[in-house]
């Protein structure tokens, strides 16, 4: 019996940086709106021919240097994406590829911005079931690539970039006083399938298509799901939510993370705000948020750190680990 710990992390941003007042002008925007509706400041944007997997291997790479460990001991990959850089095959073989990894398991998976904590999830299983060793979980999106940019209640929201986990198997069962993975939560609603998604796809459109949002209805129903969840992980992880020294969430909206924050009766002191210089990430925006919290010294090791998320599908979720 295993249990998963982690051993490193890392985060990559593409160079282009692009504050809310760079934003193109006929999109009729302002800081002033996108900075009190959001609390996003800027974001970034990959470069022509800067593919999903090339920021995935710039995260992954600061995750193993980090955790001292060579590509080749990688036997698990899984990258959370909905902008895979093909159709197919899987945007974490051409990861593997990229960095020298393998053979070993790799796949995708898709669970837009609950993405992460369902890779998470996935890598914990694999590693508990002895089935895996040595696991990179990733995130990794070019949002840009999907977003039309002709429409501001959508384009202005999102950004790209990437962010690593690097899990490693550890004797036993694990405890909840013990480093690593405690507890996981899932759920998805299709109902709401139309609320969030993107207007193109190889077996309907033969496109890749464009983000198309109900915004008030995601921000309705995020703010329930993503308390929900906090609640649902802790209770497997039995423990109470005054034990949580971090809430690292999905990052969509600030007014989204206050709202949560405050029906957890969490303080500002104890929630990842990382929304207003990434944008949203999707898949990615939970490690990115990780990394900034690990290396400005607030994440230390020891810490009970949940992650929770919620996005298309609808797909929510939450994880419990001990950092
Ligand atoms: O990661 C997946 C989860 N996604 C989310 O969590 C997103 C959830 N939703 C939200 O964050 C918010 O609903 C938005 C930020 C998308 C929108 O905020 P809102 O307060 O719900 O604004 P709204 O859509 O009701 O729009 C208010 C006004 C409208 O104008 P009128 O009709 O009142 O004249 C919009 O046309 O703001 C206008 N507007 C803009 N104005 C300037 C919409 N987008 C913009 C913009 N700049 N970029």
């Amino acid at each position: 019996m295993f249990h998963a710990v982690v051993e490193g992390w890392g985060a990559y941003v593409p160079a282009h940086r692009v504050g809310n007042d760079e934003l193109p002008a006929q999109l009729e925007t302002s800081d002033a709106w996108i900075r009190s509706r959001t609390g996003i400041r800027q974001r970034y944007l990959a470069a022509d021919g800067e593919l999903t997997s090339d920021l995935a291997v710039k995260a992954a790479e600061a995750a193993l240097v980090r955790a001292g460990i060579g590509a080749d001991a990688v036997d698990l990959i899984v990258v959370a994406t909905s902008t895979p850089d093909h159709t197919f095959p899987s945007t974490a073989t051409a990861v593997q590829r990229k960095l020298g990894a393998g053979p070993g398991i790799a796949f995708d998976l898709q669970a837009v911005c609950a993405g992460f904590a369902y890779a998470l999830t996935v890598a914990d299983q694999f590693i508990r079931l002895g089935q895996a060793q040595t696991a990179l979980v990733i995130g990794a999106e070019t949002f840009s690539r999907i977003l039309d940019w002709e429409d501001r209640g959508t384009c202005v929201l999102f950004g790209d970039g990437a962010g690593a986990l690097l899990l490693r198997a550890a004797p036993g069962p694990g405890a909840p006083d013990q480093r690593g993975v405690l507890a996981s939560y899932l759920s998805a609603d299709g109902r709401h399938y139309h609320d969030l998604y993107v207007d193109g796809g190889p077996s309907s459109t033969q496109t890749v298509g464009h983000l198309r949002m109900n915004g008030q209805e995601v921000f309705r129903h995020a703010v329930t799901m993503l308390s929900t969840s906090v609640h649902a992980v802790m209770e497997r992880a039995g423990l109470p939510l005054e034990a949580i020294d971090w809430l690292v969430p999905h990052q969509a909206n600030k007014r989204i993370i206050d709202a949560v924050g405050k029906r957890l009766h969490l303080g500002d002191d104890k929630v990842v705000v990382a929304v207003d210089r990434h944008a949203n990430t999707s898949a990615a925006s939970i490690p990115l948020a990780l990394d900034l919290a690990a290396a400005d010294g607030r994440l230390q090791p020891g810490h009970l750190v949940v992650v929770n998320a919620m996005g298309g599908g609808f797909a929510w979720g939450a994880v419990a680990l001990r950092w």
